[in-house]
């Protein structure tokens, strides 16, 4: 979608690995297992922005006709990802999201893991370099970076194949910690050193996160409505929530802080997003501090794991995972209570 765009374009994705394009056996060890060998993604990523059966689409139009670089546009995708050029050959993956995006792989020895890409794509430039924010499953606490390469563009300047290579790094301190931590340690609540004092442990902070979409006072509002009104997932639709945390399952337990940000329906087949949110302690030993959680969360998992991409305050350089469970869901599938168990080294 305007293939002419200059203007810096957020590309955010999330690299859902059911495979792995040219990985070698499921019984090596991936760069989890060996901090000093990065791990190499290879694919090709298919944007089919025109008709019939797009893979990405336009929410938002651009607010002034007269930019050239369509600013302000937000396009949402769950496009391919394939092992070679050709549409037809070996399907990888999907990259699921916005220009921001959500990369999703679907073969090979990393089947099931997801990786996080953030960066800015001028697609213009020959070779695009992105940074890799984080990951899950084979990928918790992966860093490292993506190159994108146009390798085809069609004459309208529209659909496009884009050629990746993806080198994701474990930090070796972190890959020091993963190796010697259990996931059920210390409580974020209590009067505990927080993992600054012991770096084998990390932080334990656990909430339940009301999502209330439904009723006279949402915490969840809707700010784009889906494009494409028989899509089964919604697909493009994006919510804003400012939902609140507390201690317990009952709405009315103690408040413990808010998550801030937004989920986008990012999956044209089962129901998924990209969430990106800030949860922002308001009490206990780390009131006042926030951890930034970007990932894929599709609903109907029974847990769902998204990388901890950074944080403030005692959460400053913080690395980790947040894990969600649905305790409840009601009967029109809209308002939700998600137990969270969120693991952070800072
Ligand atoms: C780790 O990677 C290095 C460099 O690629 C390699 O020499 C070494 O054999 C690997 N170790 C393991 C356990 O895979
Ligand atoms: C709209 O969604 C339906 C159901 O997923 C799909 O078959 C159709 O191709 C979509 N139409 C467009 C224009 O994207
Ligand atoms: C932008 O252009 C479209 C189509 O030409 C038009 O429908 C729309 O009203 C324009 N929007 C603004 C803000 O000028
Ligand atoms: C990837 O994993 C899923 C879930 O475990 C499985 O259903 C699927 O067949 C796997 N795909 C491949 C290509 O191995
Ligand atoms: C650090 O954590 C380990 C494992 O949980 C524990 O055995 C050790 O006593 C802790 N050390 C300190 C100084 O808290
Ligand atoms: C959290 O910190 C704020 C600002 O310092 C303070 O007003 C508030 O009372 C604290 N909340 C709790 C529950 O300690």
């Amino acid at each position: 979608m305007a293939r002419g765009l200059a203007v810096m374009s957020v590309l955010l994705f999330v690299l859902a690995t059911t495979t792995k394009a040219d990985m070698e056996g499921r019984s090596r060890p991936n760069a989890l297992g060996n901090s000093s060998a990065p791990t190499h993604l290879h694919f090709y990523f298919h944007d089919k922005v025109t008709s019939p059966s797009p893979s990405a689409v336009r929410v938002v139009n651009p607010p002034n006709n007269i930019s050239l670089t369509f600013l302000g546009m937000v396009v949402v995708m769950d496009d391919p990802l394939t092992e070679r050029p050709d549409p037809a050959s070996k399907p990888v993956g999907r990259a699921q999201g916005m220009y921001a995006i959500n990369i999703v792989l679907t073969a090979g020895s990393y089947n099931g893991s997801v990786v996080i890409v953030l960066g800015s794509n001028h697609i213009s430039d020959i070779i695009r370099e992105m940074p890799i924010l984080g990951g899950t499953g084979h990928f918790r606490f992966a860093r490292g970076y993506a190159q994108a390469r146009t390798y085809f563009l069609d004459p309208n300047g529209l659909d496009a194949i884009v050629e990746y290579n993806e080198i994701v790094v474990m930090s070796v301190l972190l890959f020091v910690l993963a190796a010697t931590t259990k996931a059920d340690t210390q409580s974020g609540y209590g009067p505990r050193c927080s993992s600054l004092c012991n770096s084998s442990a990390p932080t334990h902070i656990h909430f339940y996160f009301h999502d209330k979409i439904t009723g006279p006072s949402p915490s969840a509002v809707q700010v784009v409505s889906p494009p494409n009104k028989t899509s089964p997932t919604s697909f493009g639709t994006v919510y804003v929530m400012d939902d609140p945390l507390t201690e317990g399952p009952d709405p009315r337990s103690k408040p413990v802080g808010r998550a801030q940000g937004m989920y986008l329906s990012s999956d044209q087949v089962r129901i998924g997003f990209l969430q990106a949110m800030n949860i922002v302690l308001t009490a206990g030993l780390y009131n006042g501090s926030v951890i930034t959680v970007l990932g894929s969360n599709h609903i109907s998992d029974s847990i769902r794991e998204m990388p901890v991409v950074g944080g403030t305050s005692a959460f400053r350089f913080a690395r980790g995972y947040a894990q969600a469970r649905t305790y409840f869901l009601d009967s029109n599938g809209l308002d939700a209570i998600v137990e969270y168990n969120v693991y952070v080294f800072h």
